[in-house]
Order: C-alpha cells, then sequence, then structure tokens
C-alpha cells in the first residue's frame, strides 16, 4: 500500500469513528461526577437531539471478548496493573500460598479499576463470588490495615501516607472499628501479608507480566463459564459495569 491510500485508509477509519460517536448521547454517572459538580442539582442538559442513549459498548473503548476472564479485563479495562503484578510477585517469591498471591494479584481493583473511595471493600466485592473465603477477607481488610502498624510483622506505617494524606491524619472511627474486628480475626494474618507485600516498586528493575500468574489464576480463581458480568453471581453486574461503563441504564 502506498502513502497516499494509507493516509486515505487512515481518514476513512477516523471518520468512520467520529461518525459511530456522533450517534450516541453518553452521559456519566452522577457518581463520576458528584463534587465537580453538585448531585442534588439537576444534570447541565446536553444536545441529545437525534442521538441515541447508549446502551452496550462504549465506542472509544477496545472491545472485550464475549466471555470476558480476568487476564482479559486486565488487558482491556484495568490501570497500569504493575503494582499489583509486583506485589503478587513479591508473595510468591515470599513463598506465600496460591490465595494470597492471588489477594495481592487483585488486592487494589477497586482504586485501579472501580471506585476509589473504600477500594478494599470494592476490589474484595468484585472477586468473592470466584475465590477462596479466606482471599476475599485478606483483599477486604488490607485497607484498614494499611494505616496501622505491625512490628511482629515488620510492617510501619507507609512514610507515602504521611506525604498523602498530612502528619496528623487520623482514620476515620469506622476504619479503627474495622481495623479491632479484622485484628482479632481468625485470618488477621492473611489481610496483613498483603499489606506486607503491599510494595510500590520494590524493585523498579523487575518487570513482572500477567502470564506469570496462570497458573495461580488457573488454581485460585473460578473463572465461570459464562465470562465474567455474564454469570448468575452476586458481582455479575459489577463486571458488566466494568465492561460497559457508559451505559445509560
Ligand atoms: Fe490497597
Ligand atoms: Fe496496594
Amino acid at each position: 500500500m502506498n502513502d497516499v491510500s494509507m493516509l486515505q485508509k487512515a481518514e476513512a477509519a477516523d471518520t468512520a469513528a467520529a461518525k459511530e460517536m456522533d450517534k450516541w448521547n453518553i452521559v456519566k454517572s452522577v457518581i463520576y461526577t458528584s463534587g465537580e459538580r453538585d448531585p442534588t442539582k439537576p444534570i447541565p442538559p446536553q444536545d441529545a437531539k437525534g442521538k441515541l442513549h447508549l446502551m452496550g459498548h462504549d465506542p472509544r473503548l477496545s472491545k472485550m471478548p464475549e466471555k470476558p476472564t480476568l487476564f482479559d479485563f486486565f488487558k482491556h479495562r484495568f490501570g497500569p496493573s504493575k503494582h499489583m503484578l509486583q506485589s503478587a510477585a513479591l508473595a510468591k517469591r515470599n513463598g506465600l500460598p496460591d490465595k494470597l498471591v492471588l489477594a495481592c494479584l487483585v488486592h487494589d481493583l477497586g482504586n485501579n479499576a472501580f471506585i476509589r473511595a473504600d477500594h478494599g471493600y470494592w476490589s474484595a466485592q468484585l472477586v468473592e463470588p470466584y475465590v477462596d473465603e479466606e482471599t476475599a477477607f485478606a483483599i477486604r481488610y488490607h485497607q484498614v490495615l494499611r494505616f496501622y502498624p505491625d512490628e511482629e510483622f515488620g510492617y510501619t506505617y507507609p512514610d507515602s501516607y504521611k506525604r498523602l494524606f498530612g502528619e496528623d491524619f487520623k482514620p476515620a472511627p469506622y476504619v479503627e472499628r474495622e481495623y479491632q474486628y479484622a485484628r482479632k480475626h481468625k485470618w488477621y494474618g492473611s489481610a496483613r501479608l498483603i499489606t506486607v507485600n503491599d510494595l510500590y516498586a520494590f524493585d523498579p528493575t523487575l518487570d513482572d507480566d500477567l502470564e506469570e500468574f496462570t497458573d495461580v489464576v488457573g488454581r485460585s480463581f473460578k473463572q465461570p463459564e459464562e465470562g465474567l458480568g455474564f454469570d448468575h453471581s452476586p458481582a455479575a453486574h459489577m463486571w458488566r459495569t466494568i465492561n460497559w461503563p457508559t451505559r445509560y441504564l
């Protein structure tokens, strides 16, 4: 193909993409904009004349397979996942069992791909139907445990939190309550081990990739046959929302 026809092809693709976008009036969910605008006020009018409201795939995103797997979500919808991959790699190197390596691999799905606030709870809820109960517990509670040191495990309060939240930041009372609950739980150690392996770039020269965890995921994550989002689990709708985040209803 010569340069001119390549250029023409690219232009045609751009025009088709713009035309496809023109068909849709894409409305953001209230939670995406709450704070930027007052959620109790009506949504500013949009020029939706002649346009349809999106009820499926968002044309701006890459299309996912019909029966998406956890790895498909990593490739198409999750944010850069170096931090989770590194945590899982560290957990593996430290000899943690499969269920905790998997926990590390998905521990920050909330802030990485869904909703930041209370990320441990969202992360756990997303995977709960497909993993061991202890895995879900560890993921859920790593969030609150991050705020409390535990010398026995060699876990100290992160310096990054002092920078992020200020020197005199105090966790909310519910965080303290949840911490006390988790502290006494039989799986406290498992949740604590996530915080111990939860390091940003513990070795920046290592470049771990997803395929390293194929076996761990195969053994410890019950991938639904219908694909994540299309099974009947209590979290299926959350996976569908990540797949098609801008559907109107
Ligand atoms: Fe986290
Ligand atoms: Fe983390």
